[in-house]
């Protein structure tokens, strides 16, 4: 795989300014933006949903990687789809049928990702692997940014990149939660293909230098 995609998300943006939040990402270089999803049942936290998408669409033509925390994420997608998602990914503990859903969301035209909480083994994902575009592996406990990454969640990195490997599947490893300076060079090495980042981002005076980091360009842990 080429250079690693950094995709920061915009949950720890002030969300009284998502468009600056937007602007800051692209101005800081990265190619994707990470949007949030979360319905206050699924997780334990709300915070918005396919108007936000909508409106920020214009003012950026980053790839929007849209992460659902909710239930049922089977009545969203066509929404999220409208509003200019260019990745939809949804948990597997929210929703029994996920091959008819990771289906329709490419009848969409639209990437489909898979996610998973720290809980949920790779093994549960089994028969889905082939028809994911990504595999999003959560090394915090979904709701919240700024969490401490579960380092045996990297376990689960590695599988699938083996997993991959050995079967030929194509789908890209994301890791989601507490990816920072000081975790990155372990959440590469184990093979991710995305690092998302919340809070390391929005915290990092040179965003720049904060996306270089955390690909490996830059070989020091300055705060
Ligand atoms: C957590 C979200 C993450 C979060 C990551 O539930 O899915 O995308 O924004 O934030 P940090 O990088 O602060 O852990
Ligand atoms: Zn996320």
């Amino acid at each position: 795989m080429g250079t690693v995609i950094v995709a920061p998300s915009v949950l720890s943006a002030d969300f009284s300014d998502f468009a600056g939040a937007v602007r800051e990402i692209d101005a800081a270089g990265a190619p994707w933006i990470h949007l949030d999803v979360m319905d206050g049942q699924f997780v334990p936290n709300l915070t918005f949903g396919p108007k936000l998408v909508a409106d920020l669409r214009p003012l950026s033509r980053a790839f929007f990687d849209v992460h659902l925390m909710t239930a049922n994420p089977d009545r969203l997608i066509e929404d999220f789809a409208a509003a200019g998602a260019d990745q939809i990914s949804f948990h597997t503990e929210a929703f029994t049928h996920a091959h008819r859903l990771l289906e329709r969301i490419r009848e969409l035209g639209k990437k489909a990702g898979l996610a998973i909480v720290p809980s949920t083994p790779v093994c549960a994902l089994g028969e889905l692997l082939p028809f994911a575009d990504q595999i999003l592996v959560m090394t915090v406990n979904p709701g919240f940014g700024g969490q401490t990454l579960i380092p045996r969640c990297l376990e689960k990195v590695r599988a699938l990149a083996r997993i991959r490997e050995e079967r030929s599947y194509r789908y890209r490893i994301a890791v989601d939660g507490g990816v920072n300076r000081e975790t990155s060079a372990a959440v590469r090495e184990a093979g991710a293909d995305v690092l998302v980042t919340g809070s390391a981002f929005f915290l990092a005076r040179d965003k720049p230098e904060l996306l270089r980091a955390l690909q490996g360009q830059i070989i020091n842990n300055k705060q």
